[in-house]
This record gives C-alpha cells, sequence and structure tokens, in this order.
C-alpha cells in the first residue's frame, strides 16, 4: 500500500514498526526497507522478505547524532565525519556496542550506522522512538529502488507499508566508510561523498577496499559479489566513447552516459544525463535500468562513465 507522508500516516506506520512489522521508507539515497533494528524477529523480517543471506549485514538509521553513540563506540575521525557530513548520505562502521542486536551485524563486532537527512525518514525515526535498520528496498541482486513505485513494484504484497515521498535525490546508495580505527578510515562503498572530500575532512589519506575483508569472515561487501544491481535484461558495458551504431532491434537498448548526436538518436536509444554531470547521472541510474526492465528489453548496451 502507498501512503503519502502525512503526520496520520507517519504515525500510522511507526505503529506498524513498533508491533514488529517492515515498512518502505524513502531516504535521500535510495528507498529502504525499514524494521525496528532492536526488535531482531522484526530485522529478522527484512532478510526473508529481501531474500537477503543473514551474513549481510544491515545499516542502522537514527534520527540524531546523539543517538548513534549509543550503538557504537565514538572515536577522534567518527566525531570529525559526523560533525561534517551528518544527517547525509554517509554511512559509518565502528565497533558496536551490546545494545545491537547480533542480527543487524552479522555477528560481527562492527556496526554500520547513518544519520539520514531525508525529513520523512527522521520524522519517522522520531515517531518510531527506535533506531531503524534498512537495506535498500530491493530484491536481493536487483537494481536499487528510487522511488516508491519500484517498491511497490517487486515488494507490494510483502510488506505492511510502503511510504510514498517522490524520487530520492541522490539516487545511489550511501558511501561507507570503515573507522574502527581512526587513524586507517577505509572506504567500502563509492556513493555521494567522495573520498577526497572525507580527506579532506580527516587530514589524512583514505584507504579504498577492493577485496572486502579477509579478516571478517562473513562480511559480503557489495564489491565481492559477482552479480549486483542487476536488471533482468542483460547488460553489456562498453567502454566509454565506443558505443555499438544504432540497430533496428526492439528488444535492445543503448544507454549512453550523455545525450548523443542527434541523427544517432532512436526510439532504442537513451541516456543517463544530458551533459555528463555525475551528479545526474547518478540520480538516473537506477531509475533508468528499472524503467528499462519495464519497457522489456532483453539486452542493454550501457555506456562505462569516463575514468
Ligand atoms: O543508502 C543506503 O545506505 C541505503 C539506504 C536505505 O540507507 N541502504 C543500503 O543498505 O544501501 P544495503 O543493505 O543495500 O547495504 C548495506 C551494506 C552491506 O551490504 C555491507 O556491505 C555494509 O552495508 N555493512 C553493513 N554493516 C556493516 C558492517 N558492520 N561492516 C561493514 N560493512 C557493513
Ligand atoms: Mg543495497
Amino acid at each position: 500500500m502507498l501512503l503519502d507522508p502525512t503526520e496520520d500516516n507517519l504515525k500510522h506506520c511507526a505503529d506498524l514498526l513498533i508491533a514488529g512489522e517492515v515498512v518502505a521508507v524513502p531516504t535521500e539515497t535510495v528507498y529502504g526497507l525499514a524494521a525496528d533494528a532492536l526488535n531482531e524477529k522484526a530485522a529478522r523480517k527484512i532478510f526473508s522478505v529481501k531474500g537477503r543471506p543473514l551474513l549481510d549485514p544491515l545499516i542502522v538509521h537514527c534520527s540524531a547524532f546523539k543517538d548513534t553513540l549509543e550503538y557504537f563506540e565514538s572515536n577522534s575521525a567518527i566525531l570529525k565525519l559526523a560533525e561534517k557530513f551528518w544527517p547525509g548520505p554517509l554511512t559509518i562502521v565502528g565497533y558496536k556496542k551490546s545494545s545491537v542486536p547480533k542480527i543487524i551485524t552479522a555477528g560481527q563486532s562492527s556496526v554500520a550506522i547513518r544519520v539520514p537527512a531525508q525529513r520523512t525518514l527522521r520524522r519517522l525515526i522520531e515517531l518510531t522512538g527506535k533506531p531503524l535498520a534498512a537495506p535498500s528496498a530491493n530484491p536481493f541482486g536487483y537494481v536499487s529502488p528510487t522511488d516508491a513505485q519500484h517498491v511497490s513494484n517487486t515488494m507490494g504484497t510483502k510488506i505492511a507499508a510502503i511510504i510514498n515521498d517522490g524520487r530520492c535525490k541522490y539516487g545511489v546508495e550511501s558511501t561507507i566508510i570503515d573507522l574502527r580505527d581512526p587513524q586507517k578510515p577505509t572506504l567500502l562503498r563509492q556513493g555521494p561523498i567522495g573520498k577526497d572530500a572525507i580527506e579532506t575532512v580527516l587530514g589524512i589519506a583514505v584507504l579504498v577496499e577492493t577485496q572486502g575483508r579477509p579478516s571478517e569472515a562473513s562480511q559480503i561487501a557489495p564489491g565481492m559479489l559477482t552479480k549486483h544491481y542487476s536488471p533482468h535484461a542483460k547488460v553489456h558495458l562498453c567502454k566509454n566513447g565506443s558505443m555499438p551504431p544504432q540497430n533496428k532491434d526492439s528488444l535492445i537498448a543503448r544507454v549512453f552516459i550523455q545525450r548523443p548526436i542527434e541523427y544517432t538518436v532512436d526510439k532504442n536509444t537513451y541516456w543517463f544525463s544530458e551533459d555528463g554531470c555525475m551528479n545526474e547521472v547518478a540520480h538516473n541510474l537506477f531509475a533508468l535500468l528499472q524503467k528499462l526492465d519495464g519497457l522489456k528489453y532483453e539486452q542493454l548496451h550501457i555506456e562505462q562513465p569516463p575514468e
């Protein structure tokens, strides 16, 4: 059921969450599948609705920085980044406190926490009075949802409610940084907040995780999976500037990074941005993949962004 973000509807959804139900919520990055992070049974529902392995830990969302201190051990680097980037699209990994149930962290000693900026979600967290665990609201492995209809298409019958608050501002998932060791900040997932911006605030170099973390056997970083954010159509990635010519086959689409020259455009030609602005590409990335799946294309030739 799609609900507008009125105060009454948010109160209703807060009641559902308190009762242990799963509710789909807007965030500034992508839509999330939320449940009470302190209720193990409720959190377990997230995994079953999403078809997600229990080994893949969840992000905990709080409405204020002071609340996060109940769930992880703070340090100098966490303080600096939280002050600069929260509320916003940055997820911070730190050592967990005992208040966080094991199911949230896949049994690890660390927990991932974020203070989102999206107004409706912040209000919902306040009304619920609990931190909310929320992965992106897509079936495991599929393209993330950037509007409420995307959620409804795949999750509609499985969850108690979907709060519809329009399109997500960023359109890609939050940046994740591991700050367990404040001297060794490590980027686990790229996102709206760039490495450079983080380095400027911390004043030291940020490491980039490419292999996952062998020391934490249960951790499945998105980059370790062979298939992720994957539409139903088969995707061919083409080097920047080297797309195949147009074709008459209505089952094959071409997707450019920016609007191509007029004479190469046909009805099976799409683009992520007008002028190559990467923020616009990110904003439209998942949304366009969802749309092309809806149009039943079987194959997509997708231009890779410049380096
Ligand atoms: O933008 C976002 O972050 C969205 C919205 C809903 O907030 N959420 C999201 O959640 O992207 P999800 O489940 O799709 O991605 C969470 C990822 C996990 O796959 C894992 O890689 C990482 O966060 N993660 C969670 N807990 C962790 C931990 N304790 N240590 C390391 N990584 C962790
Ligand atoms: Mg996700």
